[in-house]
């Protein structure tokens, strides 16, 4: 080591800046700079010139090394198929969201697979075994270390020679290379730098938990995201039991990809048919109300769209989209005036997703459109019915892709009626299901 000089970090998004400022000019977040001495290392000249290149492309591609099961079906869906050995896998969530649960009972059941080392840097070994002993989990023997210091984890890693290391959390690690504090910048990405290193030269699949902060004292994942292979956010609705674990970045997999959880008394168990908590069916068929099937990853999701249309009382209607993009209801409620007659000028639109989820798709335009006619005219479309499709600005439908698994999805869960773009419609339709394909929107209400 030569020289070591003091440098801004935002603990938000990790820029560096050569001095302090009340600002980060790359996030635009306040107060989030603080001093990290900035370690230089000296070039070791024998390193170079040493490499191996024997090895090509299809040599690599030849050994294949089979995925490890996580005991959770969820998890190996939203990992890729399973743990890749070698991998290095980020967990990221609030605080209590329930990552250690998830990260204990895979560490239980991976430890058939051979060795799994749980890292525990937050809590006390006690505290380990006793929510182990909640998750009925206390007869495991994956082994248990509770340690900050990376270096030293890694040596009880290789001395164990584990499959899988369990790294919670990544922000109470420390690495002795590096001066500053736990959860700083730089401690992150170094003790982060070196479990990837460990991982790549032939050691354990590294599984490291992360929390997100709001600001300030820690840093989040997010400057982690780029180093590791797989990014997974945890995430919940406030108060609701549920959990969804979703892939923001897999180099083994499909990004994007949900798990479903339910946090129970003994743990999280899986939820493995998630459309049955996002759809509320209604007993008797309620105005404004749509169901329409939404592609999460390579999983089909039903999902329930509610128009509200009521007259205004200013003489500004208002528009209000929960879960849906604001701009793309208003256009949808212009095209909906100008192809097909819909007016709802003079009606203040409330629209929502049920449940909580967000409808990045525009293959919910056609349900849309369908709620907000239901409403406005106060007729209750039935309620077997599915609609998906995309709604063109000359009030065409275009088709979306995965139409068959979406009527798939919706035939399993007992609808009848599916009105679809032209496109879409399949050779032969999911048994006791009518699929109606339409090419414009005037053609879709006309339906009903
Ligand atoms: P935890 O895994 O500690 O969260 P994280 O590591 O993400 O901070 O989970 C904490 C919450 O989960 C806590 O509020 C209690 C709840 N919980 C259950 O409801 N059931 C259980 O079996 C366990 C272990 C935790
Ligand atoms: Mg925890």
């Amino acid at each position: 080591m030569v020289k070591s000089k003091d440098v801004f970090f935002c603990q938000n998004c990790g820029a560096a800046a050569p001095k302090w400022q009340g600002q980060c000019t790359t996030c635009g977040e306040w107060n989030t700079l603080s001093a990290e001495t900035r370690t230089a290392m000296r070039v070791d000249a024998r390193r170079t010139g040493r490499s191996d290149v024997s090895t090509t492309l299809a040599l690599e591609a030849m050994h294949d090394e089979p995925r490890l099961a996580t005991g959770s079906s969820e998890l190996d869906r939203v990992l890729g198929g399973g743990l890749v050995p070698g991998s290095v896998t980020l967990i990221g969530g609030d605080p209590g969201i329930g990552k250690s649960t998830l990260m204990l009972q895979a560490a239980a059941a991976l430890n058939g697979l051979g060795p799994v080392l749980y890292a525990t840097g937050e809590e006390s070994l006690k505290q380990v075994a006793l929510r182990a002993r909640r998750l009925g989990l206390e007869r495991a023997d994956a082994r248990l270390i509770a340690e900050t210091c990376v270096e030293d984890i890694v040596a009880a890693a290789t001395g164990l020679v584990a499959k899988v290391l369990i790294v919670d959390s990544i922000q109470t690690m420390h690495s002795q290379r590096v001066e500053s504090a736990p959860g700083a910048v730089s401690q992150l990405r170094e003790c982060t730098a070196e479990l990837v290193r460990f991982a790549k030269a032939g050691g354990p699949a590294i599984l490291l938990v992360g929390h997100v902060t709001k600001e300030g004292q820690i840093a989040g994942p997010r400057v982690l995201e780029h180093m590791v292979d797989t990014v997974l956010y945890f995430e919940s609705d406030t108060g609701s039991r549920f959990r969804v674990l979703r892939s923001v970045k897999n180099r083994f997999g499909a990004a994007n990809e949900i798990g479903v959880f339910a946090m129970l008394e003994q743990g999280l168990r899986e939820v493995t048919n998630p459309s049955a908590i996002f759809l509320s069916r209604h007993s008797e068929p309620v105005s404004g109300s749509v169901i329409t099937v939404m592609r999460e990853g390579t999983r089909s999701l039903l999902i329930e769209v509610q128009v509200l249309a009521d007259p205004s009382l200013g003489s500004n209607p208002r528009r209000v989209a929960v879960g849906i993009d604001g701009n793309r209801l208003t256009m949808l409620l212009a095209v909906a005036h100008r192809h097909a007659g819909l007016s709802l000028q003079g009606q203040d639109v409330f629209a929502n997703v049920v449940g909580g989820v967000r409808l990045a798709e525009t293959a919910g335009d056609l349900a849309i459109v369908l709620a907000a006619r239901s409403s406005l005219r106060d007729t209750p479309l039935p309620n077997t019915l599915i609609a998906f499709g995309e709604l063109g600005l000359a009030g065409e439908i275009r088709p979306v892709p995965f139409g068959e698994e979406r009527l798939r999805e919706a035939a399993k869960h007992g609808f009848k009626l599916a009105i679809v773009p032209d496109a879409n419609v399949p050779k032969k339709p999911p048994e006791g299901m009518t699929v109606r394909g339409v090419s414009r929107l005037n053609q879709a209400l006309d339906v009903f």
